[in-house]
C-alpha cells in the first residue's frame, strides 16, 4: 500500500453551493459541518451591544464542495423521468434482524439496473446539445451499460473500456446497448488509462467518473429525493466506489438535511478511498479482492477525496461474509436480487447492529446487475442471517 498528497485539482465550477456549509464549533464532529441558518442566527446574537460574539460564530468557516444545489435541481430536468423519484420506502421485513428501523431507496428498477444513469443522462444531454458526439468512458460495467443507453437515445457514440475479468451480465448490456467495448487485460484501473488514452488519441470526450462533475450532480439527485421526503431518517449509507454518488448525494444531504448523518460503505477488501478519507490524503491499494464489483477502485481521485472529506460523517469497511448476507437478507426480506455493491449498506448494520440501534436508517440499494450463477452461488451459500 502507498500513499501519496493529497493534490488540489483545478474545480470544473467556481460557483458556491447556495446552502453553504459552514464550519462551526458545535457542529458535526468530524465534518465540522452545520446548518447555515445556524451560523446565521449566531450572527444575530452576536450583534446585541456589549455581548462577545458566540464561539460558534467566531469559528464559522465556509466551506464548499465542487457540487452546486441549483444545478442538482436543474439536473433533474434533464433526466429522463425513468430514472426519477425512485420507490423510497420503510422495509419492515428486514428490521427485526438490522434492530433498526430501515428504509430502502431503490435505484434498480430501471432500464440500466442501477443509479448511474442518472449521471449518464446529465453528460449525454450536455454532450448531445453542444459538445463531441463521441464519448469514451472505463467502467466496471454500471457506467458503461448507463453512458450506453443514455448515448443511444442522442445518437452519441459510445467507446467503454473495461476489464476483462469484470461481470459478464454487465459486459454482453453494454455491447447489446450498441456500446463499443474494449477490454483490458488488466484491472479497472488499467481501463481508465486505456479510457484515456483512447480520448486523447481520438479527440473524444472522456466522461471520468465521480471526476467528472456532471457524474456527481447525477447521483445527487437521490439526494435531493431523500431529503424531500417523508418521514425524516437519521442516517443514509451509501456504496462508496469513485465516489460520485457519496459526495452527490452527501453534499445534498449535508446543504438541506445537515443533522443527517452520512456514513460511506466499502469492503474491506477494496478500502482505498475509505482509507484515504481516514487519512486526509490519498492512500492507493496495490490490488483488490471482493466480489463487489462496482467498488472496486484503487486510485481515489483526489478532488473527490476532497468532498468527501467534507460531506461523509464516517467510513466504513465490510466484510465479503457480511456483504453476501445482507444479499441474502435484501432477496428473502425485501425480494430484491441486488449486486454485491447494493449490499454494502445492510452489511453495514450487520456487523455494527449497536451503532444503528433505535436509528432510522436509510440504504440506497444502488445496483441489480448480477451474473446469475455467481448470484445464486453467493446467496444459496451464506449462512442464514443470525446465525
Ligand atoms: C451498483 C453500484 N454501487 C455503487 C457504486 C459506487 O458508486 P461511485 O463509483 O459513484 O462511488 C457503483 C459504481 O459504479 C455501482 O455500480
Amino acid at each position: 500500500m502507498t500513499t501519496v498528497g493529497l493534490r488540489q485539482r483545478p474545480l470544473p465550477y467556481g460557483r458556491r453551493p447556495p446552502v453553504t456549509p459552514v464550519r462551526a464549533s458545535g457542529g458535526h464532529a468530524r465534518t465540522g459541518l452545520v446548518r447555515a441558518g445556524a451560523c446565521f442566527e449566531n450572527a444575530r446574537l452576536a450583534e446585541r451591544p456589549g455581548e462577545p460574539p458566540p464561539v460558534a460564530l467566531r469559528s464559522c468557516v465556509v466551506q464548499a464542495t465542487r457540487l452546486d444545489t441549483a444545478r442538482i435541481r436543474a439536473a433533474r430536468r434533464v433526466i429522463d423521468p425513468v430514472f426519477l423519484d425512485t420507490p423510497l420506502y420503510r422495509c419492515e421485513a428486514l428490521e427485526p434482524d438490522l434492530g433498526c428501523t430501515v428504509s430502502i431507496k431503490l435505484e434498480t428498477a430501471n432500464p440500466v439496473r442501477s443509479f448511474k444513469g442518472r449521471g449518464t443522462e446529465v453528460v449525454a444531454s450536455l454532450l448531445a446539445d453542444s459538445g463531441p458526439r463521441a464519448a469514451v468512458c472505463a467502467s466496471a460495467g454500471n457506467l458503461g451499460q448507463a453512458l450506453a443507453w443514455s448515448g443511444r437515445g442522442r445518437g452519441l457514440d459510445v467507446t467503454v473500456v473495461a476489464s476483462r475479468f469484470a461481470t459478464r451480465a454487465k459486459l454482453d448490456r453494454i455491447r447489446a446497448l450498441g456500446a463499443r467495448l474494449e477490454l483490458v487485460d488488466g484491472d479497472h484501473e488499467l481501463a481508465r488509462e486505456r479510457a484515456a488514452a483512447i480520448a486523447r488519441c481520438d479527440g473524444i470526450r472522456l466522461v471520468e467518473d465521480s471526476l467528472d462533475i456532471e457524474t456527481c450532480e447525477g447521483a445527487a439527485t437521490i439526494g435531493l429525493e431523500l431529503v424531500d421526503s417523508t418521514p425524516s431518517f437519521d442516517t443514509v449509507l451509501i456504496a462508496l466506489g469513485g465516489g460520485a454518488l457519496a459526495t452527490g448525494v452527501g453534499h445534498a444531504v449535508k446543504a438541506l438535511a445537515p443533522e443527517v448523518e452520512v456514513i460511506c460503505v466499502q469492503p474491506l477488501g477494496a478500502p482505498a478511498l475509505t482509507l484515504s478519507w481516514r487519512q486526509r490524503r490519498v492512500v492507493t491499494t496495490e490490488s483488490t479482492d471482493t466480489i463487489a464489483d462496482g467498488v472496486v477502485g484503487r486510485y481515489p481521485i483526489p478532488a473527490v477525496l476532497d468532498d468527501l472529506l467534507l460531506v461523509a460523517d464516517d467510513a466504513v469497511l465490510v466484510q465479503e461474509a457480511s456483504i453476501i448476507a445482507g444479499m441474502r437478507m435484501l432477496l428473502d426480506h425485501a425480494g430484491l436480487v441486488v449486486e454485491p455493491s447494493a449490499a454494502l449498506g445492510v452489511a453495514a448494520i450487520l456487523e455494527d447492529r449497536d451503532r444503528f440501534a433505535g436509528r432510522h436508517v436509510v440504504t440506497i440499494v444502488c445496483g441489480s446487475n448480477v451474473d446469475v450463477d455467481a448470484y445464486h452461488r453467493w446467496v444459496g451459500a451464506a449462512a442464514p442471517h443470525g446465525s
